[in-house]
Protein backbone atom coordinates (compact mmCIF):
# COMPACT_ATOMS: atom_id res chain seq x y z
CA UNK A 1 0.00 0.00 0.00
CA UNK A 2 1.39 3.73 -0.55
CA UNK A 3 3.13 5.50 2.33
CA UNK A 4 1.01 8.03 4.43
CA UNK A 5 2.17 11.36 4.29
CA UNK A 6 1.13 13.72 7.52
CA UNK A 7 1.96 17.67 7.21
CA UNK A 8 0.63 19.77 10.23
CA UNK A 9 2.58 23.22 11.54
CA UNK A 10 3.00 21.24 14.81
CA UNK A 11 4.31 17.69 15.11
CA UNK A 12 3.86 16.25 18.47
CA UNK A 13 6.56 16.12 21.21
CA UNK A 14 8.36 12.60 20.93
CA UNK A 15 9.02 12.83 24.41
CA UNK A 16 6.51 10.89 26.42
CA UNK A 17 4.68 12.84 28.80
CA UNK A 18 4.97 16.31 27.43
CA UNK A 19 2.10 18.46 27.97
CA UNK A 20 0.38 17.86 24.80
CA UNK A 21 0.09 21.61 22.81
CA UNK A 22 -3.27 20.77 21.53
CA UNK A 23 -6.01 17.84 20.01
CA UNK A 24 -4.24 17.97 16.38
CA UNK A 25 -0.94 17.14 17.63
CA UNK A 26 -2.43 14.30 19.89
CA UNK A 27 -4.73 13.08 17.73
CA UNK A 28 -2.90 12.84 14.34
CA UNK A 29 0.06 11.08 16.69
CA UNK A 30 -2.29 8.31 17.96
CA UNK A 31 -3.96 7.73 14.49
CA UNK A 32 0.07 7.79 13.18
CA UNK A 33 1.30 5.50 15.64
CA UNK A 34 -1.15 2.95 14.50
CA UNK A 35 -0.43 2.80 10.15
CA UNK A 36 2.73 4.64 10.56
CA UNK A 37 3.97 7.28 7.92
CA UNK A 38 6.05 9.93 7.23
CA UNK A 39 5.18 13.19 9.55
CA UNK A 40 6.44 16.59 8.29
CA UNK A 41 6.30 20.33 9.66
CA UNK A 42 7.45 23.21 11.73
CA UNK A 43 10.23 22.50 14.10
CA UNK A 44 9.41 24.78 16.52
CA UNK A 45 12.51 26.80 16.20
CA UNK A 46 13.43 29.99 14.28
CA UNK A 47 16.41 30.89 13.10
CA UNK A 48 17.71 34.35 12.24
CA UNK A 49 16.95 35.94 9.25
CA UNK A 50 20.49 36.60 9.02
CA UNK A 51 21.09 33.28 8.41
CA UNK A 52 19.46 32.82 5.03
CA UNK A 53 20.12 34.48 1.98
CA UNK A 54 17.82 36.72 0.79
CA UNK A 55 15.40 35.70 -1.98
CA UNK A 56 15.45 32.33 -0.89
CA UNK A 57 12.90 29.81 0.31
CA UNK A 58 14.00 29.31 3.28
CA UNK A 59 17.11 27.84 5.45
CA UNK A 60 18.21 25.40 2.73
CA UNK A 61 19.32 22.56 5.18
CA UNK A 62 17.94 19.52 4.87
CA UNK A 63 15.09 19.01 7.39
CA UNK A 64 15.78 17.09 10.69
CA UNK A 65 14.52 13.35 10.93
CA UNK A 66 13.96 11.33 13.88
CA UNK A 67 11.67 8.36 14.53
CA UNK A 68 8.99 7.57 16.48
CA UNK A 69 8.18 3.88 16.36
CA UNK A 70 7.06 3.20 13.07
CA UNK A 71 6.39 6.87 12.41
CA UNK A 72 9.75 9.13 10.70
CA UNK A 73 9.46 12.85 11.59
CA UNK A 74 10.78 15.54 9.35
CA UNK A 75 10.88 19.00 10.86
CA UNK A 76 12.32 22.45 9.31
CA UNK A 77 13.11 25.59 11.00
CA UNK A 78 11.51 28.81 10.34
CA UNK A 79 13.07 32.09 9.59
CA UNK A 80 11.91 35.37 12.39
CA UNK A 81 10.59 37.06 9.55
CA UNK A 82 8.55 33.55 8.34
CA UNK A 83 7.53 33.24 11.84
CA UNK A 84 6.08 36.65 12.16
CA UNK A 85 4.32 36.58 8.84
CA UNK A 86 2.48 33.34 8.60
CA UNK A 87 2.61 31.77 12.54
CA UNK A 88 2.40 35.31 14.26
CA UNK A 89 0.61 37.45 11.67
CA UNK A 90 -1.49 35.78 9.09
CA UNK A 91 -2.48 32.35 10.77
CA UNK A 92 -3.23 33.27 14.07
CA UNK A 93 -3.37 36.90 13.80
CA UNK A 94 -6.10 36.73 11.13
CA UNK A 95 -7.22 33.17 10.42
CA UNK A 96 -7.80 31.83 13.82
CA UNK A 97 -10.15 34.80 14.77
CA UNK A 98 -11.76 34.76 11.42
CA UNK A 99 -12.46 30.61 12.01
CA UNK A 100 -13.79 31.21 15.37
CA UNK A 101 -16.18 34.08 14.37
CA UNK A 102 -14.21 36.33 16.24
CA UNK A 103 -13.85 39.53 13.20
CA UNK A 104 -13.20 41.90 15.72
CA UNK A 105 -9.81 40.70 16.77
CA UNK A 106 -8.52 39.95 13.33
CA UNK A 107 -5.69 41.94 11.79
CA UNK A 108 -4.75 41.74 8.19
CA UNK A 109 -1.34 42.61 6.51
CA UNK A 110 -1.28 41.90 2.93
CA UNK A 111 2.56 41.17 3.47
CA UNK A 112 1.33 38.53 6.43
CA UNK A 113 -0.68 36.80 3.69
CA UNK A 114 2.60 36.58 1.54
CA UNK A 115 4.60 35.14 4.14
CA UNK A 116 1.92 32.48 4.81
CA UNK A 117 1.80 31.72 0.82
CA UNK A 118 6.03 31.85 1.10
CA UNK A 119 6.11 28.76 4.30
CA UNK A 120 3.57 26.62 2.61
CA UNK A 121 6.10 27.13 -0.49
CA UNK A 122 8.86 26.14 1.33
CA UNK A 123 6.72 23.13 2.73
CA UNK A 124 5.95 22.21 -0.55
CA UNK A 125 9.64 22.60 -1.34
CA UNK A 126 10.64 20.35 1.00
CA UNK A 127 7.85 17.87 0.34
CA UNK A 128 8.40 17.67 -3.16
CA UNK A 129 11.99 16.01 -2.16
CA UNK A 130 10.32 13.46 0.36
CA UNK A 131 7.30 11.85 -1.34
CA UNK A 132 7.08 9.20 -4.02
CA UNK A 133 4.11 9.42 -6.44
CA UNK A 134 1.63 7.07 -5.18
CA UNK A 135 2.06 8.52 -1.44
CA UNK A 136 -1.10 9.98 -0.41
CA UNK A 137 -0.64 13.29 0.87
CA UNK A 138 -3.16 14.18 3.93
CA UNK A 139 -2.21 17.93 5.54
CA UNK A 140 -3.99 19.08 8.64
CA UNK A 141 -5.75 22.80 9.40
CA UNK A 142 -5.90 26.37 8.96
CA UNK A 143 -1.59 26.49 8.57
CA UNK A 144 -1.73 24.73 5.01
CA UNK A 145 -5.02 26.45 3.33
CA UNK A 146 -2.40 27.11 0.48
CA UNK A 147 -0.04 23.85 0.38
CA UNK A 148 -1.84 21.81 -1.75
CA UNK A 149 -1.62 24.64 -4.40
CA UNK A 150 2.39 24.92 -4.19
CA UNK A 151 2.34 20.89 -4.15
CA UNK A 152 0.73 21.15 -7.39
CA UNK A 153 2.75 24.08 -8.62
CA UNK A 154 5.77 21.83 -8.09
CA UNK A 155 4.02 19.30 -10.75
CA UNK A 156 3.23 16.78 -8.19
CA UNK A 157 -0.19 14.52 -8.89
CA UNK A 158 -0.72 12.58 -5.75
CA UNK A 159 -3.63 12.59 -3.91
CA UNK A 160 -4.04 15.39 -1.60
CA UNK A 161 -7.01 15.65 1.53
CA UNK A 162 -7.17 18.75 4.39
CA UNK A 163 -8.27 18.17 7.14
CA UNK A 164 -9.82 21.09 9.23
CA UNK A 165 -9.26 20.37 12.94
CA UNK A 166 -11.14 24.50 13.29
CA UNK A 167 -14.49 25.39 12.66
CA UNK A 168 -15.83 26.81 8.94
CA UNK A 169 -17.04 30.21 9.15
CA UNK A 170 -20.17 31.18 7.65
CA UNK A 171 -19.18 32.84 3.93
CA UNK A 172 -20.53 36.56 5.21
CA UNK A 173 -17.97 35.82 8.11
CA UNK A 174 -15.28 34.12 5.78
CA UNK A 175 -15.38 36.91 3.67
CA UNK A 176 -14.14 39.77 6.00
CA UNK A 177 -10.82 38.27 5.12
CA UNK A 178 -9.33 40.23 2.24
CA UNK A 179 -7.76 37.56 0.78
CA UNK A 180 -10.65 34.97 0.82
CA UNK A 181 -11.08 34.23 -2.87
CA UNK A 182 -7.35 33.69 -2.98
CA UNK A 183 -8.07 31.12 -0.31
CA UNK A 184 -10.66 28.95 -1.48
CA UNK A 185 -8.95 28.76 -4.57
CA UNK A 186 -6.21 27.71 -2.94
CA UNK A 187 -8.37 25.04 -1.18
CA UNK A 188 -9.83 23.66 -4.10
CA UNK A 189 -6.20 22.46 -5.39
CA UNK A 190 -6.93 19.23 -2.19
CA UNK A 191 -9.08 16.02 -4.03
CA UNK A 192 -10.54 15.92 0.11
CA UNK A 193 -11.70 18.20 2.26
CA UNK A 194 -12.59 17.09 5.68
CA UNK A 195 -14.71 19.17 8.39
CA UNK A 196 -15.40 18.74 12.38
CA UNK A 197 -19.54 18.76 11.50
CA UNK A 198 -22.05 19.01 8.94
CA UNK A 199 -22.15 22.87 9.96
CA UNK A 200 -18.69 23.83 8.63
CA UNK A 201 -18.94 21.12 5.98
CA UNK A 202 -22.29 23.04 4.93
CA UNK A 203 -20.91 26.79 5.31
CA UNK A 204 -17.37 25.82 2.56
CA UNK A 205 -20.06 24.40 0.12
CA UNK A 206 -22.43 27.25 0.74
CA UNK A 207 -19.33 29.32 -0.02
CA UNK A 208 -18.62 27.52 -3.28
CA UNK A 209 -22.30 27.99 -4.60
CA UNK A 210 -22.82 31.34 -3.82
CA UNK A 211 -19.64 33.31 -4.34
CA UNK A 212 -17.60 31.49 -6.35
CA UNK A 213 -20.86 30.14 -8.61
CA UNK A 214 -20.18 26.52 -8.02
CA UNK A 215 -21.66 23.36 -8.14
CA UNK A 216 -22.26 20.46 -5.20
CA UNK A 217 -23.52 17.39 -6.64
CA UNK A 218 -25.08 14.71 -4.54
CA UNK A 219 -22.20 13.27 -2.36
CA UNK A 220 -20.32 15.72 -0.81
CA UNK A 221 -19.03 16.50 -4.27
CA UNK A 222 -17.84 20.27 -5.25
CA UNK A 223 -17.24 21.30 -8.58
CA UNK A 224 -14.83 24.80 -8.89
CA UNK A 225 -12.39 26.34 -10.30
CA UNK A 226 -12.05 23.69 -12.70
CA UNK A 227 -11.85 20.85 -9.88
CA UNK A 228 -13.61 18.13 -8.42
CA UNK A 229 -13.47 18.72 -4.87
CA UNK A 230 -14.74 15.86 -2.27
CA UNK A 231 -16.06 17.16 0.90
CA UNK A 232 -16.87 15.34 3.93
CA UNK A 233 -17.74 15.20 7.86
CA UNK A 234 -15.27 13.36 10.23
CA UNK A 235 -15.71 13.98 13.18
CA UNK A 236 -12.37 13.72 15.21
CA UNK A 237 -12.50 11.07 18.34
CA UNK A 238 -10.55 9.59 21.35
CA UNK A 239 -9.51 6.50 22.36
CA UNK A 240 -12.14 5.99 25.11
CA UNK A 241 -10.14 2.42 26.74
CA UNK A 242 -6.91 3.92 26.51
CA UNK A 243 -7.77 6.99 28.69
CA UNK A 244 -10.43 5.39 30.86
CA UNK A 245 -6.97 3.59 31.73
CA UNK A 246 -4.64 6.06 32.12
CA UNK A 247 -7.11 7.85 34.55
CA UNK A 248 -7.23 4.91 36.91
CA UNK A 249 -3.78 4.60 36.28
CA UNK A 250 -2.96 8.17 38.46
CA UNK A 251 -0.19 9.06 40.08
CA UNK A 252 -0.72 8.58 43.54
CA UNK A 253 1.14 11.62 44.91
CA UNK A 254 -0.96 13.52 42.25
CA UNK A 255 -4.03 12.61 43.21
CA UNK A 256 -3.07 12.53 47.35
CA UNK A 257 -2.13 15.91 46.78
CA UNK A 258 -5.28 17.09 45.19
CA UNK A 259 -7.30 15.35 47.70
CA UNK A 260 -5.74 17.34 50.43
CA UNK A 261 -5.92 20.06 49.34
CA UNK A 262 -9.77 19.83 48.31
CA UNK A 263 -11.08 17.64 51.25
CA UNK A 264 -14.49 16.59 50.49
CA UNK A 265 -15.21 19.57 48.56
CA UNK A 266 -16.83 18.55 44.97
CA UNK A 267 -14.61 19.69 41.83
CA UNK A 268 -15.31 22.08 38.58
CA UNK A 269 -12.63 21.33 36.04
CA UNK A 270 -12.03 22.95 33.36
CA UNK A 271 -8.70 22.58 30.87
CA UNK A 272 -7.47 24.26 27.95
CA UNK A 273 -4.81 26.76 25.91
CA UNK A 274 -5.24 30.40 27.29
CA UNK A 275 -7.20 31.36 24.13
CA UNK A 276 -9.77 33.78 23.59
CA UNK A 277 -11.93 31.15 21.75
CA UNK A 278 -12.51 29.45 25.09
CA UNK A 279 -14.74 31.74 26.79
CA UNK A 280 -12.41 31.41 29.63
CA UNK A 281 -13.79 35.20 30.67
CA UNK A 282 -17.47 34.37 30.09
CA UNK A 283 -16.92 31.24 32.27
CA UNK A 284 -15.27 32.86 35.13
CA UNK A 285 -18.63 35.94 35.12
CA UNK A 286 -20.55 32.74 35.17
CA UNK A 287 -18.91 30.89 38.20
CA UNK A 288 -18.98 34.42 39.77
CA UNK A 289 -22.39 34.38 39.13
CA UNK A 290 -23.03 31.13 40.63
CA UNK A 291 -21.21 32.01 44.00
CA UNK A 292 -22.88 34.81 44.47
CA UNK A 293 -26.44 33.07 43.83
CA UNK A 294 -25.87 30.11 45.15
CA UNK A 295 -24.36 30.38 48.93
CA UNK A 296 -25.42 26.83 49.23
CA UNK A 297 -22.35 25.41 47.81
CA UNK A 298 -20.00 27.69 49.37
CA UNK A 299 -17.21 26.00 51.24
CA UNK A 300 -18.32 22.83 49.52
CA UNK A 301 -16.88 23.62 45.87
CA UNK A 302 -13.92 24.23 44.04
CA UNK A 303 -13.23 25.24 40.69
CA UNK A 304 -9.76 24.56 39.02
CA UNK A 305 -9.08 26.09 36.05
CA UNK A 306 -5.85 24.68 33.98
CA UNK A 307 -4.74 27.55 30.83
CA UNK A 308 -1.17 27.10 29.82
CA UNK A 309 -0.41 30.50 27.94
CA UNK A 310 -0.18 30.35 24.47
CA UNK A 311 0.62 31.95 21.35
CA UNK A 312 1.72 34.57 23.76
CA UNK A 313 3.29 37.23 21.32
CA UNK A 314 -0.11 37.61 19.28
CA UNK A 315 -1.55 40.72 21.17
CA UNK A 316 -5.18 39.30 21.56
CA UNK A 317 -3.25 36.38 23.62
CA UNK A 318 -1.73 38.78 25.93
CA UNK A 319 -4.81 41.23 26.42
CA UNK A 320 -6.70 38.03 27.62
CA UNK A 321 -4.37 36.51 29.98
CA UNK A 322 -4.08 40.41 31.57
CA UNK A 323 -7.59 40.34 32.18
CA UNK A 324 -8.17 36.44 33.36
CA UNK A 325 -5.11 37.13 36.15
CA UNK A 326 -6.79 40.40 37.31
CA UNK A 327 -10.51 38.55 37.47
CA UNK A 328 -9.00 35.52 39.02
CA UNK A 329 -7.87 37.72 42.02
CA UNK A 330 -11.02 39.53 41.90
CA UNK A 331 -13.72 36.29 42.56
CA UNK A 332 -11.40 35.00 44.99
CA UNK A 333 -10.81 38.12 46.68
CA UNK A 334 -14.81 38.74 46.69
CA UNK A 335 -15.65 35.23 47.57
CA UNK A 336 -12.42 33.10 49.51
CA UNK A 337 -12.37 32.41 53.20
CA UNK A 338 -9.43 31.56 55.62
CA UNK A 339 -9.68 27.72 54.89
CA UNK A 340 -11.53 27.96 51.40
CA UNK A 341 -10.28 29.36 47.87
CA UNK A 342 -13.49 29.08 45.74
CA UNK A 343 -10.84 29.35 42.37
CA UNK A 344 -7.43 27.88 41.77
CA UNK A 345 -6.09 29.23 38.08
CA UNK A 346 -2.66 27.76 36.56
CA UNK A 347 -1.21 28.94 33.88
CA UNK A 348 0.75 25.91 33.16
CA UNK A 349 -0.15 22.84 30.92
CA UNK A 350 0.43 19.05 32.24
CA UNK A 351 0.96 15.81 30.16
CA UNK A 352 -2.26 14.17 29.50
CA UNK A 353 -1.42 11.14 31.86
CA UNK A 354 -1.62 13.61 34.97
CA UNK A 355 -4.93 14.85 33.55
CA UNK A 356 -6.51 12.52 33.36
CA UNK A 357 -7.06 11.06 36.86
CA UNK A 358 -7.96 15.31 38.11
CA UNK A 359 -10.70 14.21 35.07
CA UNK A 360 -11.91 11.49 36.93
CA UNK A 361 -12.19 13.14 40.53
CA UNK A 362 -13.93 15.64 39.12
CA UNK A 363 -17.83 16.26 39.45
CA UNK A 364 -17.99 18.21 36.63
CA UNK A 365 -16.39 19.29 33.31
CA UNK A 366 -17.09 22.39 32.87
CA UNK A 367 -15.76 23.52 28.84
CA UNK A 368 -17.72 26.36 27.27
CA UNK A 369 -15.78 27.30 23.98
CA UNK A 370 -17.72 30.59 22.48
CA UNK A 371 -16.52 28.35 18.91
CA UNK A 372 -14.26 25.14 19.02
CA UNK A 373 -13.74 23.02 15.91
CA UNK A 374 -14.64 19.75 18.34
CA UNK A 375 -12.76 20.10 21.66
CA UNK A 376 -11.35 17.30 22.50
CA UNK A 377 -11.14 17.58 26.01
CA UNK A 378 -14.97 17.13 26.51
CA UNK A 379 -14.41 13.95 25.06
CA UNK A 380 -11.21 13.10 27.60
CA UNK A 381 -13.56 14.51 30.62
CA UNK A 382 -16.45 11.79 29.47
CA UNK A 383 -13.55 8.70 28.84
CA UNK A 384 -12.38 9.25 32.51
CA UNK A 385 -15.30 9.08 34.69
CA UNK A 386 -15.91 5.99 36.09
CA UNK A 387 -19.13 4.93 34.50
CA UNK A 388 -20.59 3.60 38.06
CA UNK A 389 -20.32 7.37 39.43
CA UNK A 390 -19.79 9.22 36.44
CA UNK A 391 -19.23 13.15 36.73
CA UNK A 392 -20.71 15.34 35.05
CA UNK A 393 -20.12 17.24 31.31
CA UNK A 394 -21.42 21.37 31.13
CA UNK A 395 -20.73 21.83 27.42
CA UNK A 396 -20.88 24.82 25.08
CA UNK A 397 -23.33 24.51 22.05
CA UNK A 398 -20.80 26.32 19.85
CA UNK A 399 -18.19 23.13 20.32
CA UNK A 400 -18.19 21.12 17.56
CA UNK A 401 -18.72 18.11 20.05
CA UNK A 402 -22.04 19.38 21.15
CA UNK A 403 -22.79 17.40 17.95
CA UNK A 404 -22.30 14.64 19.13
CA UNK A 405 -22.46 14.58 22.96
CA UNK A 406 -25.98 16.10 23.01
CA UNK A 407 -26.44 14.20 26.39
CA UNK A 408 -23.87 16.77 28.08
CA UNK A 409 -25.91 19.72 29.73
CA UNK A 410 -25.27 21.78 27.32
CA UNK A 411 -24.90 25.89 27.81
CA UNK A 412 -25.08 29.00 25.76
CA UNK A 413 -21.67 30.21 27.03
CA UNK A 414 -22.73 33.99 26.43
CA UNK A 415 -25.50 33.40 29.12
CA UNK A 416 -23.91 33.46 32.64
CA UNK A 417 -26.97 33.07 34.64
CA UNK A 418 -27.54 29.59 32.17
CA UNK A 419 -23.94 28.30 33.09
CA UNK A 420 -24.50 29.01 36.76
CA UNK A 421 -27.57 26.69 36.71
CA UNK A 422 -26.38 24.38 34.71
CA UNK A 423 -23.62 24.36 37.52
CA UNK A 424 -26.11 23.77 40.52
CA UNK A 425 -28.14 20.96 38.10
CA UNK A 426 -24.37 19.32 37.29
CA UNK A 427 -23.47 19.61 40.95
CA UNK A 428 -26.96 17.80 42.22
CA UNK A 429 -27.57 15.28 39.75
CA UNK A 430 -28.37 12.09 40.87
CA UNK A 431 -27.04 9.25 40.25
CA UNK A 432 -29.34 7.54 38.08
CA UNK A 433 -29.33 10.82 35.46
CA UNK A 434 -25.25 11.04 35.24
CA UNK A 435 -24.89 7.41 34.21
CA UNK A 436 -27.79 7.44 32.15
CA UNK A 437 -26.05 10.85 30.03
CA UNK A 438 -22.70 9.18 30.44
CA UNK A 439 -23.27 6.23 29.14
CA UNK A 440 -25.36 7.83 26.12
CA UNK A 441 -22.35 10.01 25.66
CA UNK A 442 -19.79 7.08 25.48
CA UNK A 443 -22.00 4.76 23.05
CA UNK A 444 -21.45 7.78 20.84
CA UNK A 445 -17.45 7.85 21.70
CA UNK A 446 -16.93 4.48 21.14
CA UNK A 447 -18.49 4.66 17.45
CA UNK A 448 -16.57 8.01 16.79
CA UNK A 449 -13.46 7.18 18.00
CA UNK A 450 -10.31 8.79 16.73
CA UNK A 451 -9.91 5.18 15.42
CA UNK A 452 -12.43 5.66 13.17
CA UNK A 453 -11.95 9.14 12.62
CA UNK A 454 -8.70 8.26 10.98
CA UNK A 455 -9.40 4.99 9.20
CA UNK A 456 -12.21 7.03 7.27
CA UNK A 457 -10.40 10.06 5.85
CA UNK A 458 -7.40 7.92 5.02
CA UNK A 459 -9.98 5.75 2.94
CA UNK A 460 -11.33 8.21 1.49
CA UNK A 461 -8.14 9.83 0.09
CA UNK A 462 -7.20 6.47 -0.93
CA UNK A 463 -10.24 6.00 -2.91
CA UNK A 464 -10.05 8.91 -5.19
CA UNK A 465 -8.01 8.02 -8.20
CA UNK A 466 -4.84 9.79 -8.72
CA UNK A 467 -5.23 13.43 -10.18
CA UNK A 468 -8.69 12.81 -9.79
CA UNK A 469 -9.17 16.30 -8.78
CA UNK A 470 -8.79 17.18 -12.60
CA UNK A 471 -12.14 17.96 -13.84
C1 LIG B 1 -5.40 24.11 17.95
C2 LIG B 1 -5.13 24.08 16.46
C3 LIG B 1 -3.85 23.30 16.18
C4 LIG B 1 -2.71 23.85 17.01
C5 LIG B 1 -3.07 23.85 18.49
C6 LIG B 1 -1.98 24.47 19.39
O1 LIG B 1 -5.73 22.82 18.40
O2 LIG B 1 -6.23 23.52 15.76
O3 LIG B 1 -3.52 23.40 14.81
O4 LIG B 1 -1.52 23.12 16.81
O5 LIG B 1 -4.26 24.59 18.66
O6 LIG B 1 -1.67 25.77 18.97
P1 LIG B 1 -0.21 26.20 18.55
O7 LIG B 1 -0.34 27.55 17.93
O8 LIG B 1 0.57 26.20 19.83
O9 LIG B 1 0.30 25.15 17.60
Amino acid sequence: MSRLVVVSNRVAPITEGEPTAGGLAAGVMDALRHSGGLWFGWSGQTVPDTLVPPDTLAPGLPPAVARSGPVTLYTTDLTQRDYDDYYRGFANGTLWPVLHYQTGLARFEHGEFEGYRRVNAHFARHLAALVAPDDVIWAHDYHLLCLAESLRAAGLRNRMGLFLHTPFPAPAVLTTVPVHAELVRALCQYDLVGFQTEGDRRAFADYIRHELGGEELPGGVLLAHGRRIRTGVYPIGVQVEALRAEAQAGEPESLAALRAGLGDRALIISVERLDYSKGLRQRFAAYERFLASHAAWHRRVEYVQIAPPSRSDVEAYQAIRRELEGEAGRINGRFAELDWMPLRYLNRGFPRRRLMPLYAAARVGLVTPLRDGMNLVAKEYVAAQDPQDPGVLVLSRFAGAARELDAALLVNPHDEAAVAAALDRALAMPLEERQERHTAMLRVMRRNSLERWRDRFEADLRDLESAAGAA
